[in-house]
């Protein structure tokens, strides 16, 4: 019996056929085999939310799923919230205005995770960003920087909505 099997999938807005190990994770799928390095992989037990990629739109740790199980999704990885012309979206923009990040591990997850934040339009004071963020895991910046880049990119968007941009 072969241990491999073909998927498709959408990833970053392009289609992609593979053939894959049945138990190869989608975390070193989407590093190893389409080489986008900026999804992270630091626990690797679903604890640090550092592979953090949004799956149909929402936020999934690609360590705990297989590549097989992402079959007919789309994927959205850090390198995907680019703009084509390679401008920052703007969350990616605010972690860098705001210093949310310093050796930047984390940031991609997130990024990707407060991304389904900026999406849904909700509000949230500190409070509520912290308790979303908090399985998002990051060794170096305390979170109040992590927390002020979030802010300012869901504060930027609500304007801009009021305003009917
Ligand atoms: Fe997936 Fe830590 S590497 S949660
Ligand atoms: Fe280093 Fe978060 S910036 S782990």
């Amino acid at each position: 019996m072969s241990n491999t099997t073909s998927i498709t999938l959408r990833v970053n807005g392009e289609q992609v056929e593979s053939q894959v190990a049945v138990r190869q994770s989608l975390a070193d799928f989407i590093r190893e085999d389409l080489a986008l390095t900026g999804t992270h992989l630091g626990c690797e037990h679903g604890v640090c939310g550092a592979c953090t990629v949004l799956l149909n739109g929402a936020a999934v740790r690609s360590c705990l799923m297989l590549a097989v199980q992402a079959d007919g999704t789309a994927i959205t990885t850090i390198e995907g919230l680019a703009g084509l012309d390679g401008k920052l979206s703007p969350l990616q923009q605010s972690f860098m205005d705001h210093h949310g990040f310093q050796c930047a591990f984390c940031a991609p997850g997130f990024i990707l995770t407060a991304q389904t934040m900026l999406e849904d339009g909700k509000k949230r004071d500190r409070d509520h960003l912290r308790a979303e963020l908090s399985g998002n895991l990051c060794r170096c910046t305390g979170y109040q920087s992590i927390l002020a880049s979030v802010e300012a990119a869901m504060n930027f968007a609500g304007a801009a909505s009021e305003d009917g941009a």
